[in-house]
């Protein structure tokens, strides 16, 4: 049964009650509590640009009377945020929409509606086609046009509504900005979009076509949103976007500001005490940006650079523009910079024509260059994509294998960095409580996650620790202090 404040007194088949004090009873338009206290859940799929946009939609719907529920079976409303980047990912959306088909009817049966929309990245490939497929569904919403939603929700009443226009004006104009006790409920670490779409084409990846060009947000609006998040307790802020170092916003002044300047400025911001970005492509690595990693010790020493392959070729025919030799210049590059750095990147195996000997270059580099972590996958052909075209396509057997070498190559890396953190002391960010009580949890500056064993420490706070043992998916340790990371 959901609780509303104003309706405890209601006996608990309140729908009866409701109906008979309105004198409604037998009539279509039944009141139930469903009505006063509207449910929306909303379930993301692919990057944090779609977590990001998950939140800014439950924003959105709490200003028109929804809460959010992390439960799909009570929802009136339950949205996709989908993600297009590789086969599986976009359909595993049929299979889910399907289990809401059948929800949708559990839920007609017993007197209440479910809405449902579809999201994201496959919303804006597939549009109309999403509503052929998935008769249940309501709405169809691109990624830049969910700003529409209360608007849209209210047309789909007459006729079920596909948006996936790139619109003149700005999303987040529109926005309405999170309340305090959202912002809480997400957490000390946030995510804040600086950058939007990708004017770089890679051959492979869907996201040019998906996000739409190159935009950055303007430096004031970030600010204002860095602050609005600082002031309800996060301390560490992710800036985003799929070319995120490709920023090049307008500053307050009138000149376009570059990442680095930006992280800068946002150092600043009192409360932030970590600053961290993602993605970011090798090319726009700028010198002011490299300097940020050596001059500002709130910029954390992590950083996820994707490479995709080791092989020239290979490279070449992925659009990358630069070679695996450019990439080694640019990581000491950035490690004389900052010397602490731990390295993160996005592999693909098999793009189409990869011999073994590009396998190899790909192994070469993973083995001369040395990963904290990593993502890795099998090269997935994407519909309109120049790659997709190419005939040499890898055998999937053959994928299978090259993907196994690689991955277990990145986890011996991976658990060679947890390991040698052990002994050394290093600030942690305390996010929530341990997984057994008389624990917290949280990140270290290389974003591994650290228990602890303490329920003294208050969440947000920052603690040195003195690492005593790597897990497979988390390292332990102990107090020795409070942080040296000092708020600003
Ligand atoms: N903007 C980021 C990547 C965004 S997509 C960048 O330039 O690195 C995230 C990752 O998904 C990519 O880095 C790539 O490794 C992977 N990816 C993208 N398209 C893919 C495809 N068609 N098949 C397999 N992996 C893909
Ligand atoms: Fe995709 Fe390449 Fe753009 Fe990254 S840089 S989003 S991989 S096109
Ligand atoms: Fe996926 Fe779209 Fe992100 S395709 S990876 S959700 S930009």
């Amino acid at each position: 049964m959901r609780k509303h404040p104003g309706l405890k007194t209601l006996a608990p088949n309140s729908r009866y009650s409701l109906e008979r004090a309105k004198g409604l009873k037998g009539r279509s338009i039944a009141i139930t509590q469903a009505d006063l206290v509207k449910k929306v859940f909303v379930k993301s799929y692919g990057c944090q640009m779609n977590v990001y946009d998950a939140e800014r939609m439950a924003d959105m719907l709490a200003t028109e009377g929804y809460s959010e529920t992390k439960a799909m079976e009570e929802a009136d409303l339950v949205i996709l945020n989908t993600c297009h980047i590789r086969e599986k990912a976009a359909e595993k959306v049929y299979s889910e929409l399907g289990r809401v088909r059948e929800l949708k009817k559990e839920r007609e049966a017993a007197g209440q509606e479910t809405r449902i929309v579809v999201a994201g990245c496959v919303a804006q490939a597939e549009g109309k086609e999403i509503l052929r497929r998935a008769p249940a569904v309501d709405v169809v919403v691109g990624p830049q046009n969910y700003h529409n939603l209360p608007a849209l929700l209210q047309k789909a009443r007459a006729e079920r509504v596909v948006d996936t226009e790139f619109p003149v004006e700005d999303k987040f104009d529109h926005l309405p900005k999170p309340s305090k006790t959202a912002i809480r409920n997400r957490g000390v670490s946030a995510f804040l979009t600086i950058q939007e779409g990708c004017d770089k084409f890679c051959t492979f990846c869907v996201v040019p076509y998906t996000r739409g060009a190159e935009v950055s947000r303007p430096v004031a609006k970030i600010l204002d949103e860095a602050m609005r998040l600082a002031d309800a307790g996060v301390r560490e802020l992710t800036l985003i976007g799929q070319n995120v170092n490709a920023y090049h916003g307008e500053g307050p002044d009138g000149s376009v500001w570059s990442l680095g300047r930006l992280l800068h400025r946002l150092a600043e911001v009192p409360g932030i005490a970590r600053l961290r970005y993602t993605t970011s492509h090798p090319r726009d690595m700028d010198d002011e940006l490299i300097a940020a990693h050596r001059d500002l010790p709130a910029l954390m020493p992590y950083l996820h650079l994707p490479v995709q392959s080791g092989s020239d070729r290979i490279l070449d025919a992925m659009n990358r523009k630069h070679t695996g030799d450019e990439y080694r210049r640019l990581i000491e590059r950035i490690r004389k910079a900052q010397p602490d750095l731990a390295l993160s990147s996005d592999f693909i195996v098999g793009f189409p024509g990869e011999t073994d000997e590009d396998f190899e270059d790909t192994m070469r580099l993973i083995a001369d260059v040395g990963f904290a972590s990593s993502f890795s996958f099998k090269y997935s052909p994407r519909p309109g994509t120049p790659a997709a075209e190419i005939e040499a396509q890898v055998s999937e057997a053959v994928k299978a294998e090259r993907l196994a070498r690689l991955q277990n190559l990145l986890e011996m890396q991976r658990q060679a960095f947890n390991r040698g953190t052990v002994g050394r002391t290093l600030d942690v960010l305390l996010e929530k409580p341990g997984r057994h009580p008389g624990q917290m949890a949280g990140k270290s500056p290389y974003l591994q996650a650290v228990q602890i064993e303490s329920d003294r420490h208050a969440i947000g706070e920052i603690v040195t620790v003195r690492i005593t043992q790597a897990g497979s998916n988390s390292l332990f340790g102990e107090v020795a202090g409070s942080g040296s990371q000092a708020a600003a």
